[in-house]
């Protein structure tokens, strides 16, 4: 399939590494000027600019917690300020692994705030702004986790069940003239999945599924790379399973 974003612009937000990296390297090979949000990694976010310039491509860094209200409302200002935004991919994200009974007020609020009020700021804003030039597309990623659960990972877990919900409702309330849809990975090889933030039972666990193996950024990239196609342009709120198949519900 011969995609091409030429003309477009996209933000890909926490895009310096895992599968916001690889998000960012798709759209900007299919054509797409590309924002390359990150929350204090400025060096590689500059590296990311660097080797996608280097390709024939064109990027700018922008700095932005998407936990913090301000701070999303200066990127997009930055955003709208330049041009036009066509596409927004909702990437940032934390995880957290505690169980259920120590998880206290503070880290239910950090994980939510990250996760679910990150998606939810960022869309207020782009929606603002796409409603006004009457066209967009929206990709937000979710979870395997926020459809199955896992014991230790509620705040998690709870959260990407909102991302659900929400891009379903935001798909509803904006069509047909915006796009909004999402991908719920399963298990990807990224800094996510290491012993810095999962216990080494839980990564095993990660590979016990029917691809029996951890996916890859790049094949996350691909189905986004797809939703925000003009390929794609009969989907509306839909969650794409690129799972390995570790969910095989609708
Ligand atoms: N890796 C997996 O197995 C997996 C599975 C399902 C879903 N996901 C989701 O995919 C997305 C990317 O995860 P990843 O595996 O590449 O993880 P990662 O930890 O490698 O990357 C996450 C990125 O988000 C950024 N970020 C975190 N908090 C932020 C904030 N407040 N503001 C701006 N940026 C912030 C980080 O700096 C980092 O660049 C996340 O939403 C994650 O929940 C990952």
């Amino acid at each position: 399939m011969n995609i091409s974003l030429v003309g477009q612009t996209a933000l890909v937000t926490g895009a310096t590494q895992g599968i916001g990296r690889a998000i960012a390297l798709a759209l900007a090979a299919a054509g797409a000027r590309v924002w390359i949000n990150h929350l204090h990694q400025p060096e590689a976010a500059g590296a990311l600019v660097a080797e996608i310039e280097a390709a024939g491509g064109s990027a700018v860094a922008l700095a932005a917690d998407v936990a913090v209200a301000e701070q999303v409302a200066a990127m997009f200002e930055q955003i709208v300020a330049a041009g036009s935004l066509d596409i927004l991919v909702n990437n940032a994200g934390i995880i957290l692994e505690k169980a259920f009974i120590d998880t206290d007020e503070e880290d239910w609020a950090r994980v939510l705030g990250v996760d679910l009020g990150g998606v939810y700021r960022c869309c207020r804003h782009a929606l603002r702004h796409m409603q006004e030039q009457g066209s967009g597309s929206i990709v937000n990623i979710a979870s395997e986790l926020g459809l199955l659960g896992r014991e230790r990972y509620a705040a998690y877990c709870t959260a990407k069940a909102g991302v659900i919900g929400l891009t379903k409702s935001l798909a509803r309330e904006f069509a047909p003239a915006i796009r909004i849809n999402g991908v719920a990975p399963g298990p990807v090889d990224t800094p996510m999945v290491s012993v810095d933030c999962m216990s080494a039972e839980m990564i095993a666990r990660e590979t016990a599924i029917p691809a029996g193996r951890l996916g890859r950024p790049e094949e996350i990239a691909a189905a986004v790379l797809f939703l925000v196609s003009p390929q794609a342009s009969f989907f509306h709120g839909q969650m794409l399973g690129a799972n390995g198949g570790a969910w095989m519900g609708s």
